[in-house]
């Protein structure tokens, strides 16, 4: 698609004719407008959504506003701040739906720029070490991209302040599944990392601000703290930046988030043009649990009263079809 991008008549054919629904219902600037671009590269069309004017806010639900606009549109991309929104939009529509971002839970489409950066600047994922800093319990791009780097045998550190790790379950999961190398550490050792992951605190996922700004304050990407760093370092991050990153990092070589964010086209290009040209719909997998009720406050099934649990297999925990969190 990055090639692509220079034959602008040839990019305009492959989705020519077909319409986007852009469904946003929480705060987004990168990803709305990737989306955007994307789909207008690609020759779609974009079916535009303002949720402060919406029928939701008539207390129409989410599960029929997206039945609703499935059938207006080809494909959905679906923002929305609780958990498991995309699945839930998924089990209704009958189009694709691309998962923008569901609280926070996952963002896979920027786990896919995330990968395609390391890969660009690195020539490989496997074996890259890379370090995942900062509020890993609430970013969304943290657990996409720790399932990515895990797939494709990253050696991954985990390095957060007190009270902000990524979910122990994540982690097993991502070593049961995928064999992955994670090591958990306190101070992060740039010495001799290949990327530095960082993002902000998300600080709409707290209980309270000042809670978050103290979180905020336990960490930072400063000059001193890559003092000592690899040289080939690379520093990511899936932007908006707010305070953890100096802005003098900005001007080291090894800052390589705006490149990253560019990239967020090509790739969006790739995700929209496979999803409604045919591939990617997935199956329903699993073994649906009867009686299950998830206890996640952040997922969409209390809102929705859709509750179904869901069993990969024989043996393995049951968990929430839509947040995927496991059940106890
Ligand atoms: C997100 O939507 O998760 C962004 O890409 C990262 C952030 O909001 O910090």
């Amino acid at each position: 698609m990055e090639e692509l991008l220079a034959s602008p008549e040839r990019c305009a054919g492959i989705l020519q004719n077909r319409l986007v629904a852009n469904m946003f219902f929480e705060a987004s600037t990168r990803t709305n407008q990737s989306f955007q671009a994307a789909a207008n590269r690609l020759g779609a069309k974009i079916l535009v959504f303002h949720p402060q004017s919406g029928s939701g806010a008539k207390g129409e639900s989410f599960s029929d506003t997206m039945r609703m606009v499935d059938g207006y549109s080809d494909a959905v991309i679906v923002r929305h701040p609780c958990e498991g929104a995309a699945r839930l939009a998924a089990d209704v529509c009958e189009h694709p739906v691309i998962n923008a971002g569901d609280g926070g839970n996952q963002h896979p489409t920027q786990a896919f720029i995330d990968l395609y950066t390391v890969r660009k600047l690195k020539g490989k994922v496997g074996g890259v070490k890379v370090v995942l800093f900062g509020d890993l319990a609430h970013a969304r791009s943290m657990h996409s991209l720790l399932y990515g780097l895990s797939m494709f045998k990253a050696k991954i550190t985990l390095c957060s302040p007190p009270g902000l790790g990524m979910a122990e379950w994540m982690v097993e999961e991502a070593r049961r599944k995928f064999g992955a190398k994670v090591a958990i550490e306190k101070k992060p050792d740039l010495s001799s990392a290949d990327v530095l992951y960082t993002c902000r605190v998300q600080k709409e996922r707290f209980g309270s601000p000042r809670e978050a700004d103290a979180a905020q304050a336990a960490f930072r990407v400063s000059k001193k703290l890559l003092e000592g760093a690899n040289e080939e370092l690379a520093i990511l991050h899936p932007l908006p930046k707010v305070d953890e990153i100096d802005a003098e990092v900005d001007s080291d070589p090894r800052a390589r988030y705006f490149e990253q964010a560019k990239n967020g086209v090509p790739v969006r290009m790739a995700a929209l043009a496979m999803c409604m040209r045919g591939f990617g719909r997935e199956g329903k997998g699993g073994r649906r649990v009867p009686g299950f009720s998830c206890k996640n406050q952040s997922c969409i099934s209390g809102i929705e009263k859709a509750h179904w649990g869901w069993a990969e297999g024989a043996g393995l925990r049951v968990r929430c079809r839509y947040c995927e969190r496991p059940a106890g």
